[in-house]
């Protein structure tokens, strides 16, 4: 029999990867590196960033909105590229659809627990995930004995969207979130929203060689592989899987910043039936 060395159709199917916007393609290049063959399809919802800021419902709405977009794309798995819609919305989106493998990223609280030799670690987030009951449940369970700080980072979001990931503005905006909480004595600094590893070469250089930075992407992608192997989903390669970029955004902004971001040139497209 030969049909054993046939892929399933499905395994060849695409993995959606959403966010509020570019953020998430700092998750997209960890998979992308860690599992190249996998065909990818990737939504920016900037038309609707910052998600930080906005109702827990209009965030929600959103998630569904997106993750029925990539459904009917035939998506065999679907990653949550948004701490933010991981801390308000996990629960219902993986209850609305139990069927489909659904990785989400969330702030990597256990990790820096274990990392402090100070006792202090600080999650920078969005004002949503701050307050959300997720980033709540993950201090409940992981941070026994140790002081975990929340610090909302408004402005972020808009920098990385504006593509603005340098200068004397974007480090003084990074200065005055991560002053306090070196001042207090964190240790470790927890990437808690995707938009920010792309700030990380001025968050190391406002905390200091001492301070450890901590980004959950890795583990999002090796969590993915492992989803997939599980469901004998994995793409069979070796060739690499194509890449597309739908957004509800300017098309020409998105392009431009897409290209700054994942480091090649890409055609955006519109995300197919938006109502906004
Ligand atoms: N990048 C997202 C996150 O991880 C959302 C940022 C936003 O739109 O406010 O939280």
């Amino acid at each position: 029999m030969t049909t054993a060395l046939v892929p399933p159709l499905a395994a060849c199917a695409p993995v959606g990867v959403f966010d509020s916007g570019v953020g998430g393609l700092s998750v997209l290049l960890e998979i992308r590196c860690q599992l190249p063959a996998e065909r990818l399809i990737y939504v920016a919802d900037s038309g609707h960033a910052p998600y930080g800021d906005k109702p827990p419902a209009y965030v929600q709405a959103r998630a569904e909105h997106i993750l029925a977009q990539l459904r009917r794309a035939g998506c065999k798995a679907v990653v949550v590229a948004c701490n933010t819609v991981t801390g308000l919305s996990i629960q219902a989106l993986r209850e609305r659809h139990p069927d489909w493998p659904i990785v989400a990223i969330e702030p990597a609280v256990k990790p820096a627990v274990a990392l402090t030799r100070s006792g202090i670690v600080g999650v920078l987030a969005t004002r949503n995930t701050v307050a959300s009951p997720g980033l709540a449940r993950l201090i409940a369970a992981h941070a026994a004995g140790v002081r975990v700080l929340p610090q909302a980072c408004p402005g972020w979001v808009e920098r990385v969207e504006r593509g603005e990931l340098d200068g004397p503005e974007t480090e003084a905006a990074v200065a005055q979130q991560v002053r306090p909480l070196l001042a207090v004595g964190a240790d470790v600094l927890v990437l808690g929203c995707t938009h920010y590893p792309f700030l990380r070469p001025v968050i190391e250089r406002v905390a200091g060689p001492s301070v450890i930075v901590l980004d959950p992407a890795p583990a999002v992608a090796r969590e993915l592989a492992r989803r997939l192997a599980q469901a004998g989903l994995a793409a069979p390669g070796p060739a690499p899987g194509d890449v597309a970029f739908w957004t509800s955004g300017d098309l020409a902004q998105t392009q431009r910043v897409i290209a700054l971001l994942w480091g090649q040139a890409v055609q955006p497209q519109r995300l197919p039936d938006d109502p906004a």
